[in-house]
């Protein structure tokens, strides 16, 4: 679920390594999901399902060991990990959850960072002498806290007590404003604010979408003036050349790859906008029961855990997690993709492709960076204007 992020990161990234290249015209595209046996780049490509780019930075897709199979790398398990040479889930129980090793207990997902996690008499708790990083190293609705430069596990808010962010609040609450003359937050439900009402537009990398205080369920979203605005999407199809040039809540601008030849540079290319997130009643109730499900379970709510079928999030509620992918355009991270769709079966679908029944289209024009390596439109403009010409006179 960190994929809208990720293809913001990845698309704020292109924006500005294109930038230089060519202001103009600026989609992205999803990775290429690529079969088993055919070649992979590890860095641009995908393996479908069941398989991993064995080799760097090109190699072939290899099918996948199986959970349970002996192995010497993370790669050979994808989507598992390589826990204890034995392909499986590993990092699934924050501080005061159960376990068996360490290799059981949160651990960062970012590389370099050590695990503050041990398994001590079968719980999951914080190394002697060591702090707390996230809310994953403290229990079930506790946060990590900084005062006076010493971390620590601090117990989270329920309904109207003061907050900073949501991982200060309690698993199902939102940090936001009571009333549209508050100055502070407070820990609220989430949806309850309605159009032109006060809401908290801060940026939260690890909120999962649709976890917000204005009513997705009436198609509304915390604009940047801070009030629950309504959601006005592009329509299908429509066109861009940047992701700023889309209208919607959480578009993307994705290449239209219909009918171009492969080999075609995204420069070169016309985008459609496409959301990444779909905010909708519908949505609204399946993440509803996601997190009243949570809440009942005791169980945090972290993006790298939903998905983990060793989690408590996916034992107790895997229902709702998987229902999820219907709320989603979910892609971009690949392997997120593939263990969910290995996590939930067929439940889980995948994102469609948004290009297949759009026009194929060349860029415009006065789109174009100032180069001349495409002389198709003008060779378009040319016949255009000759019809145009023989049937005026
Ligand atoms: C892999 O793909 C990326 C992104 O498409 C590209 O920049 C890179 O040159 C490719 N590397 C190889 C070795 O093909
Ligand atoms: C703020 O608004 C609420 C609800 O409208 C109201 O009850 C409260 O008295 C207001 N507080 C102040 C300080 O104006
Ligand atoms: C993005 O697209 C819009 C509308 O086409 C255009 O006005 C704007 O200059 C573009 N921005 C960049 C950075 O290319
Ligand atoms: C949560 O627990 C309440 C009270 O026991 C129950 O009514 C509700 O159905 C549960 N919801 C979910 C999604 O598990």
């Amino acid at each position: 679920m960190n994929s809208f992020i990720l293809i913001l990161i990845l698309s704020i990234t292109l924006s500005v390594c294109f930038g230089q290249i060519s202001p103009a015209i600026m989609c992205f595209n999803d990775p290429s999901i690529i079969a088993i046996g055919s070649t992979c780049n590890s860095t641009g490509d995908s393996c479908i399902l069941n398989s991993y780019c064995s080799g760097s930075p090109t190699g072939t897709c290899t099918k996948s060991l199986l959970k349970g199979d002996t192995c010497t790398s993370n790669n050979q398990c994808s989507p598992y990990q390589c826990v204890g040479s034995i392909c499986g889930n590993n990092h699934f129980s924050i501080a005061g959850q159960g376990c068996q090793s360490d290799s059981d207990c949160w651990a960062s997902p970012i590389p370099g960072q050590e695990a503050l996690l041990t398994c001590s008499s079968n719980v999951c708790s914080l190394i002697a002498n060591k702090q707390c990083q996230s809310p994953s190293d403290c229990k079930f609705n506790e946060n990590c806290v900084t005062k006076s430069g010493v971390n620590s596990c601090v117990a989270t808010s329920g309904i109207n007590g003061a907050c900073t962010n949501r991982y200060d609040c309690n698993v199902n609450l939102v940090c936001s404003y009571q009333f549209d003359n508050s100055t502070s937050k407070t820990c609220q439900t989430p949806w309850s604010k309605k159009l032109n009402e006060k809401c908290d537009n801060s940026v939260d990398a690890q909120r999962i979408p649709f976890f917000y205080d204005c009513d997705i369920g009436s198609n509304l979203y915390c604009g940047s003036q801070g009030k629950c605005v309504t959601n006005t999407p592009s329509g299908s199809c429509s066109q861009c050349s940047n992701t700023t040039a889309c209208k919607g809540y959480s578009d993307s601008c994705i290449c239209n790859n219909n009918n171009i030849p492969k080999n075609t540079i995204n420069a070169d290319k016309v985008g459609i906008c496409v959301p990444e997130v779909f905010i909708d009643s519908a949505c609204k109730s399946t993440f509803g029961d996601l997190i009243q499900c949570c809440a009942n379970n005791s169980c945090p709510m972290n993006q790298q855990l939903l998905f983990n079928q060793g989690s408590c999030a996916f034992k107790n509620c895997n229902q709702y997690v998987c229902k999820m992918s219907n709320c989603f355009r979910a892609t971009g991270a690949y392997n997120m993709l593939n263990l969910a769709q290995t996590a939930c079966g067929s439940t889980y679908s995948l994102p469609k492709d948004y290009t297949k029944d759009c026009p194929f289209q060349l860029p415009k024009q006065t789109d174009k960076p100032n180069d001349s390596s495409s002389m198709i439109p003008s060779i378009f403009f040319a016949i255009f204007f000759v019809v145009t010409m023989i049937i005026l006179s």
